[in-house]
């Protein structure tokens, strides 16, 4: 039995591997598939890969690749929408274009919705409903949505995975594996796109969107968030009929945020509900740091009272408390107009290769800031700024951290819809107050201290470190595997001035460990007070104070300085 499902897994693998290489020779990527020794593989003739279709001169590469992903189905679409939120690794032209793939499909029979509900809530439809309807609102190529009515009168948006979508994506999943290692294998250009990689994360992406569990969990942290915010509507999930494949949730009515005229026709103010869509978009970055990763259009609905209504959480973010700061630190910079602070702030966080161009990277940062420095704040067009920064970072093969894609991609669409609304908007300006706040906040007693004993640790580690790593560099240079040039430039001054700064900082040490630790006993309330001051605290106030008058007077009075 067990062999006999193997044995039809791998003719069902066969077949598919058969139809998606046929599509890619249709839209002319023989040659490469030939280079990769696909036809080996499949016990194809090598010249069948060479037959692509006629009309394909007229059309760009990238245009190519998206109808063979729509050609070829959900996993593929969904393949093109990871990717076109990977902006730094594939160039700009082909984002664009895989930013358009269309996900809207014939509907399925409501015989099959019926199969599936029925399966998976393990009753009859006409026990749980009082009325589904059989035509569906929306149809996409992972599910669709029905609306009905539940037997105590409440109702629901009802959203039914299509059958076997799971199984063709797993099918899919180990071609495109498959398809990836031999890419790397054999057409060594293509690692720089880490085609594994991307493929593990899509199969992570896809399983995620497969299980309606992993959305209806993302809608019920999104509530809490929101929770406070009376503008924003997330429907409640109906826990009792939801599992993997089918999502009952509250039905929420609106109106799509797109339709101009039907908002108008309600009598909303365009500007606020554009602002306001941005300011959601803004907390959920920056103060949640956790955020929808979709929000086009057919997932923004508004309410007769304005309330904005947001749906289809199988696509989200998490953002790290350092990809935020990289974030703030990176538009605080911006908004600078420095390239240099930009340079620097990539820097910090690693994200360079190492034998990187500096002037031509520095040069061309500082180019882009022009191009846009001179145009009002009002009139900068985020996206294409967005898009020729990614292009930037693209040939510099600047890493970002994973979820900054997700998030750039989420931004423009986030504006682009802003935008629709009211011309004017901007959402630098949006952002503004965000980076502002963030900037200062990190500025504030609280954080700093932490900053500080972050800052106290990590001295600690470079002194505890520094006596092996200086031991490891002469090992090297004795052993003669490091080649340093060196520019004798008066080593013994040096070598005076190392004793000197090493004392000082040292000194400093002291001093900021005095310092905190009077302030811990000031806190702590212990021992003789005088003024409702613990002495031991006052003592050391008073040393720190004295130390630090003395370090400064050393410092100014050192011969650098005069
Ligand atoms: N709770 C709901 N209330 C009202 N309409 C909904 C609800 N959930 C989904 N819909 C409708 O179904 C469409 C598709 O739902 P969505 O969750 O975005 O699925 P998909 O993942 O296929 O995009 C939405 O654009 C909206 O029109
Ligand atoms: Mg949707």
């Amino acid at each position: 039995m067990k062999f006999d499902y193997r044995f039809q897994r791998k003719i069902k693998v066969f077949k598919r591997y058969r139809r998606i290489i046929e599509v890619l020779v249709k839209y002319g990527f023989g040659e490469i598939l030939g280079r990769m020794n696909v036809a080996a593989r499949l016990k194809i003739g090598k010249r069948k890969l060479l037959q692509g279709t006629a009309d394909l001169a007229s059309k760009s590469y990238a245009e190519r690749i998206r109808l063979a992903m729509e050609e070829l189905g959900p996993t593929f679409i969904k393949l093109g929408q990871v990717l076109s939120t990977r902006p730094f690794l594939i160039p700009v032209e082909l984002v664009v274009e895989l930013s358009k793939l269309q996900d809207e499909v014939a509907p399925f029979e409501f015989e099959i919705v019926r199969e599936i509900v029925e399966k998976e809530l393990e009753a009859p439809i006409s026990e749980i409903f009082d009325s589904l309807e059989e035509k569906p609102v929306a149809s996409a190529s992972l599910s669709q949505v029905h609306v009905g009515i539940l037997k105590d009168g409440r109702k629901v948006a009802v959203k039914v995975q299509r059958a076997n979508v799971k199984e063709l994506i797993d099918v899919d999943m180990v071609i495109l594996r498959d398809l990836a290692e031999l890419l790397e294998r054999f057409v060594p250009e293509s690692r720089r796109f880490d085609p594994t990689g991307q493929i593990d994360e899509l199969a992570k992406v896809s399983r995620r969107e497969c299980d309606f569990l992993y959305e209806a969990r993302n809608m019920d942290i999104f509530t809490l968030n929101y929770a406070d915010d009376p503008m924003v509507k997330i429907p409640e999930v109906y826990w009792d009929y939801t599992t993997k494949k089918v999502l009952v949730a509250e039905y929420v009515e609106g109106i799509k945020i797109s339709a101009i005229e039907k908002l108008k026709e309600a009598g909303l103010d365009l500007k606020v509900i554009s602002r306001r869509g941005l300011r959601i978009i803004m907390k959920m970055i920056f103060e949640d740091r956790f955020f929808h990763g979709d929000p086009h259009p057919g997932n923004v609905f508004v309410m007769k009272n304005g309330r904005i209504i947001l749906l289809d959480f199988g696509m989200v973010g998490h953002l790290s408390q350092s990809v935020v700061d990289f974030l703030t630190d990176l538009l605080f910079s911006a908004s600078t107009w420095d390239a240099r602070k930009i340079l620097k702030t990539v820097l910090e966080f690693d994200l360079v290769p190492e034998d990187y161009d500096q002037l031509g990277l520095e040069s061309e940062l500082t180019e882009l800031l022009y191009r846009y420095h001179k145009i009002p704040l009002g009139q900068i067009d985020m996206k294409s700024l967005l898009i020729d920064a990614m292009d930037i970072f693209y040939r510099y093969q600047i890493r970002l951290p994973g979820a900054f894609m997700l998030l750039t991609k989420a931004m423009i669409t986030a504006e682009e819809v802003a935008r629709e609304l009211d011309p004017e908007i901007n959402l630098i300006e949006e952002v503004e107050p965000y980076v502002k706040g963030l900037a200062s906040k990190r500025f504030q007693f609280s954080v700093f201290k932490k900053d500080f004993m972050g800052v106290l640790s990590d001295l600690r580690d470079l002194i505890t470190s520094l006596p092996f790593d200086l031991k490891r560099i002469t090992q090297k240079i004795r052993k003669g595997d490091m080649e340093v040039q060196f520019r004798h430039r008066g080593l013994d001054d040096l070598t005076n001035e190392m004793f000197e700064s090493s004392k000082r900082i040292s000194l400093a040490l002291i001093i900021a460990a005095i310092l905190v630790s009077a302030s811990l006993l000031r806190h702590a309330q212990l021992g003789l007070k005088i003024f409702g001051f613990p002495v031991l605290s006052l003592l050391g106030y008073l040393l720190g104070g004295a130390l630090t008058i003395w370090l400064v007077i050393n410092i100014l009075r050192s011969p650098r300085n005069r």
